[in-house]
């Protein structure tokens, strides 16, 4: 039948090209147009553009082309009116039409009909159990969490009796084979008849996209032992990793509202609903996958997760957070405040109000991101501090509005003491792809930076005490320290070193540095092996030079004592750090006076 050009026409004014093909793929702004990596051709470099404009799309390279509704066909394999609909679903627009012309030969699935027939029926006797007698178990259930007819009925729950042979000789009755009984995932043999697994658990039907029934959650009445879900097996029809819990009624809401709620289970989606928040989906525990992801971007609308405030449920976020930035998708979590409450136990233990401010209360990915690193990882050593601005890395890059940047960089700066350039830096080094983050990270000395001079001339000092042992007494007769942690650090091996040892062996003191249980280790090792790679030949070492090197540290140690350069000295470093410090500077003073 031919499509209907008024149609036609219609579908395509109300679309908007950017949209629809940023439903199926990850779509970047570049000028007037849109681009995208090629899904029609082995692309490794964006070379699809898309122009908002025209409302067309052009591969430079396979040379694929044409309107939203081609695209659609071409990437989804649909017939000309399936793409048409789909366009028209997308973009929020409906019209009779769509509906009245059939054009689609619809296939026969051999395999799925008798079980999609089956699991209609078994549907409807669960649900029928629910106002018996032998039923009332699981009403009662029901009514125990606040699941009224109504919330009953629309997500058509059941009860599955006791007997479970009944309830097999009743699908065997209405016509269904002990095939399609088994092939279904609820039919289990003993004794050579077949029975429900599922008998005497309250029963979560579960609908794929189109809103049929393809398997079942059945949940344990009462505190027994057994495990508290059991969910239906696969099957031709279930996929769990393909599956989102009440997707198929909350798909054009979540186009309509653009947002959508991520949840763990269906008790938290029964929540929401309750009060009146009908957008929402739930994983069914925390895995969330590809799958799941692409029937989130066909939504068109901002991901806001709110899983469980426990450990497994936070780490999952921070997972599902990194993939739907890596998707290039709008992601925004609900705001937990430590708690370990589920939607469904906010609403029991501090009502609606209550459930509703706190699924309004959102926080950015990098936000939750600082959050959870902060709350995950202690934040002590410069290793630690470094180990986070790394993780950060990343994120920050993703960010879009400089607004934004700047605003992350002075929280992570005041939560990591290194000022913001020197992060910037880094970020410089990683975007231009000189570095990666490791090593942009493992030469990140931003404490030094600030004191230059000082650093400098300790530097020197260690130099020389890597060669000559008479820098060594010097260092320790003389200077009893350095200011710098990690040249204190590594001075400290020599020094012990030379105590046992008549020469300096430096392979064998980095040894002993390799063998120690420091948390810096790796940034001494680093440290040192930059020191010797940088010079080839040294100078030759005398007292002269050693006490130049002694009066230029003393002076600038002076300086930094001196002025207000202690609070910035003391940033990025430990507690043990500090306190050394902080005496240091009233010794000194005091000795002043
Ligand atoms: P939860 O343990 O958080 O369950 O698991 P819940 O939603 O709070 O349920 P109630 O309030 O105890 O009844 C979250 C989701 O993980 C899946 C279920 O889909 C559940 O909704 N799950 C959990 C299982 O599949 N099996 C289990 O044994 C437990
Ligand atoms: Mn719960």
């Amino acid at each position: 039948m031919p499509v209907d050009n008024d149609l036609k026409e219609a579908v395509l004014k109300h679309a908007d090209i950017v949209e629809v093909i940023k439903s199926f793929i990850p779509v970047t702004k570049k000028g007037k147009n849109y681009f995208a990596v090629c899904p029609f051709h082995d692309d490794t470099n964006p070379s699809l553009s898309i122009s908002p404009e025209k409302q067309i799309f052009r591969c430079f390279v396979c040379g694929a082309s044409g309107t939203a509704i081609s695209f659609v066909m071409k990437y989804k394999g649909l017939q000309y009116f399936d793409a048409l609909k789909l366009v028209a679903e997308i973009s929020g627009f409906d019209d009779p039409r769509l509906h009245s012309q059939v054009t689609k030969v619809i296939k026969k699935d051999e395999v799925a009909e008798p079980m999609l027939k089956c699991l209609k029926d078994l549907t409807l006797y669960y649900q029928y159990a629910l106002s018996t007698d032998e039923g009332k178990e699981g009403l009662d259930y029901f009514i125990s969490r606040n699941l009224d007819d109504k919330l009953r009925d629309k997500f058509l729950l059941g009860y599955a009796y006791k007997d479970g042979k009944a309830t097999c000789e009743y699908l065997q009755k209405k016509g269904h084979s002990i095939k399609t009984i088994e092939d279904i995932g609820i039919g289990k043999m003993s004794n050579g008849t077949i029975t429900d697994k599922n008998a005497g658990r309250a029963i979560f039907p579960i609908c794929n996209a189109n809103g049929d029934v393809v398997g079942y959650s059945a949940r344990r009445i009462g505190n027994g032992s057994e495990a508290k879900y059991v969910n239906s097996p696969e099957t031709y029809l279930f996929h769990k990793s393909k599956i989102l819990y009440n997707y198929h009624n909350a798909k054009d809401k979540a186009r309509n509202k653009k947002h959508i709620y991520v949840l763990e289970g269906f008790m938290d989606v029964f929540a929401l609903e309750k009060v009146g928040i009908d957008n929402c989906v739930a994983l069914m525990g925390t895995a969330l996958t590809n799958d799941h992801i692409q029937m989130l971007r066909s939504l068109n609308c901002e991901i806001r997760m709110c899983l469980d405030g426990d450990l497994p449920g936070q780490s999952a976020m921070m997972e599902a957070c990194k993939l739907f930035s890596k998707a290039g998708m709008s992601c925004r979590i609900v705001y937990n405040n430590n708690s370990s409450k589920d939607p469904d136990e906010i609403l029991n233990t501090e009502g609606k109000d209550a459930l509703i401010s706190y699924l309004n209360n959102l926080q950015t990915y990098p936000e939750f991101a600082l959050n959870y690193y902060q709350n995950s990882n202690p934040l002590n050593t410069t290793e630690q501090k470094k180990a986070l601005v790394s993780e950060f890395v990343p994120i920050l890059l993703s960010l879009n509005s400089q607004l934004e940047l700047g605003t992350y960089l002075r929280k992570l700066s005041k939560i990591t003491g290194y000022d913001v350039e020197s992060i910037r830096e880094v970020l410089k080094k990683v975007k231009t792809k000189k570095t990666d983050v490791t090593k942009a990270i493992a030469s990140f000395h931003p404490e030094r930076k600030v004191l230059a001079k000082l650093a400098l001339a300790e530097r020197e000092m260690l130099f020389q005490m890597l060669n000559n042992k008479s820098a060594v007494n010097f260092y320790e007769s003389k200077l009893g320290g350095f200011y710098d942690e990690i040249y204190r650090n590594i001075a400290n091996y020599i020094v012990e070193y030379t105590k046992a040892h008549e020469n300096i062996d430096i392979p064998a003191i980095i040894n002993d540095i390799e063998g120690s249980d420091l948390d810096n280790r790796d940034e001494l090792i680093n440290e040192l092996t930059s020191l010797l790679y940088e010079r080839r030949s040294h100078p030759g070492c005398d007292d002269n030079l050693l006490s130049d090197l002694y009066d230029s540290i003393n002076k600038e140690k002076e300086r930094i004592f001196e002025n207000d350069i202690l609070e910035q000295s003391l940033q990025g470093k430990s507690e043990l750090e500090k306190a050394r410090l902080i005496k240091e500077f009233n010794d000194r003073k005091f000795k002043n006076k």
